[in-house]
């Protein structure tokens, strides 16, 4: 039987020690990377306040990047980043209300987007009718806080943009 003389057996112990407590670490340090202490980003579900301070239309919230639209009792969030490549889309007020259809629906009109970027302009329900963004403005569920009754926007969960939440 072969021995194990006991200077080879105390560098084979302290190999492993070493190995194992190296190994070790990075096993902690690559578990502990799936959970930053720190979150880069903002909340995606906020509250904006109560109903009776937002005035009728658009109301922009340049903090979270959204328009509250209050139309008297109903309200819907609608995202003011432009589609083509972010910028802030501004609304503007039209002198007269006029009638477009959009998707096959005849919707009435108050107010559009535009974007001064590059010229991408959105109806009132965010679809885009003419530059280079691709695609509608996202809008978001709106719903009431039961604690204040305070209205909650939740960026995660987008809804079709006829969608509205009445208080
Ligand atoms: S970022 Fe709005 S049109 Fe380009």
């Amino acid at each position: 039987m072969k021995t194990v003389k006991r200077r080879n057996f105390l560098k084979i112990f302290a190999s492993i020690g070493i190995f194992g407590t190296m190994a070790g670490q990075t096993a902690y340090a690559l578990v502990k990377s799936f959970f930053p202490k720190a979150r880069y980003e903002p909340p995606q579900r906020f509250k904006v306040g109560s109903a009776y301070q937002f005035t009728d239309g658009p109301n922009f919230l340049a903090k979270h990047r959204i328009f509250v639209i209050k139309e008297g009792n109903k309200f819907h969030a609608l995202s003011s980043v432009c589609t083509h490549l972010g910028c802030n889309v501004t609304f503007n007020k039209l002198a007269k209300t006029k009638n477009v259809t959009v998707r096959g629906k005849e919707i009435e009109e108050k107010w559009e987007f535009n974007c001064a970027c590059h010229g991408s302009k959105f109806y009132g329900d965010g679809t885009p009718y003419t530059g280079p963004a691709p695609t509608p403005l996202p809008a978001y569920e709106v719903s009431v806080s039961a604690v204040d009754r305070k209205l909650i926007v939740d960026k995660n969960i987008v809804v079709d943009s006829g969608q509205r939440f009445t208080v």
